[in-house]
């Protein structure tokens, strides 16, 4: 039985895009759609999470996930603490789920969990109150379903809701990253036709979930054709020495300019979670280019955010 759905089949945490029904991950993407005006802060505040308070509990740096999150529920009516642990007793040595027995002794319904262990979010899920939601913000190299989500939603405004005629590039270091396997995830449960994924050898996972994909190490062989380049950044963070020789080699190899982008499909868009390396993994003629997507992803975390909080806690 999995964690995140209920016997029932509603969702109960947001863990993993692994499993989840493409029936429930369609309804998230149709929501967020649909409240996408609100999300860009263009219509009034809406309450439906008036009186809930959730915590941002984040044991790794964020940017965008966390603001985004925060602006969500606030856009929800919801109030938000955000808990750092740079700042608090984790410091101390306090465990993630003492933490969290602490903050939920205060009145807190909903944790958007980060942290750099592999399973973190699932464990607080498995050991939380009854009426406590989980949602995971990204643990290790394991999964960050909002980000799958948010990915999904900008392929589909950008190319239409039928992924099957689409060909979709991974670049970069898929080894590291979660965002990988939850876009993967949504894109196989989506039905996209092609999968390619691509980077050095020593970057591409040791596992299996690359099963079904197209997988090379030669970018600009990789790229000829492809209707969305989904660019990676290097978890410099989460490698072990020696992994790519140098930034200038990897940039070479694997770096994506104006001039390789023109081998891709003519109307291809680029993608990347972000934060971007600029001239690492793209140069700043892409990231900033009119095939860029990048900040419609960032904008389009808002809305899935509000439609994930919704649908747990709403
Ligand atoms: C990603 C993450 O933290 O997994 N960032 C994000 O949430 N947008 C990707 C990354 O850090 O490379």
């Amino acid at each position: 039985m999995s964690l995140q759905l209920t016997s029932d089949g509603r969702l109960r945490h947001l863990l993993t895009l692994d499993g989840l029904p493409r029936e429930t991950m369609t309804r998230l993407l149709d929501r967020a759609g649909q409240i996408r005006d609100a999300a860009l802060g263009r219509t009034h505040k809406r309450d439906s999470l008036f009186g809930t308070t959730l915590c941002t509990l984040f044991f790794e740096p964020s940017t965008r996930t966390r603001s985004s999150f925060q602006i969500a529920a606030q856009r929800l009516g919801a109030d938000v603490l955000n808990f750092d642990a740079s700042t608090s007793s984790a410091r101390k040595g306090e465990t993630a789920l003492d933490t969290l027995k602490n903050l939920e002794a205060m009145g807190v319904r909903g944790f958007i969990v980060r942290h750099p262990d592999n399973g973190a979010a699932d464990a607080l899920a498995a050991h939380c109150g009854e009426d406590t939601t989980i949602i995971n913000a990204g643990d290790g190299r394991s999964a960050h379903p909002t980000q799958g989500l948010l990915d999904a939603l900008t392929i589909r405004q950008a190319k239409g809701p039928d992924f099957s005629r689409l060909k979709i590039l991974i670049t970069g270091d898929v080894r590291h990253s979660r965002v990988a396997r939850s876009d993967l995830h949504a894109l196989r449960a989506l039905g996209a036709g092609e999968i390619r994924v691509c980077g050095p050898q020593s970057l591409l996972p040791d596992d299996d979930m690359l099963k079904g994909c197209i997988v090379g190490d030669d970018f600009d062989e990789m790229l000829k054709g492809a209707d969305v380049l989904m660019m990676l950044r290097l978890q410099r963070e989460r490698m072990e020495e020696g992994l790519i020789s140098s930034l200038d080699d990897y940039h070479r190899d694997y770096g994506l300019t104006a001039a390789r982008l023109k081998h891709a499909a003519p109307d291809a868009v680029v993608m990347h979670p972000g934060p971007i390396n600029r001239g690492v993994e793209m140069t700043d003629e892409v990231a900033d280019g009119p095939q860029s997507l990048v900040l419609r992803q960032v904008s389009n975390g808002v809305a899935i955010r509000m439609a994930v909080l919704e649908a747990l806690l709403g």
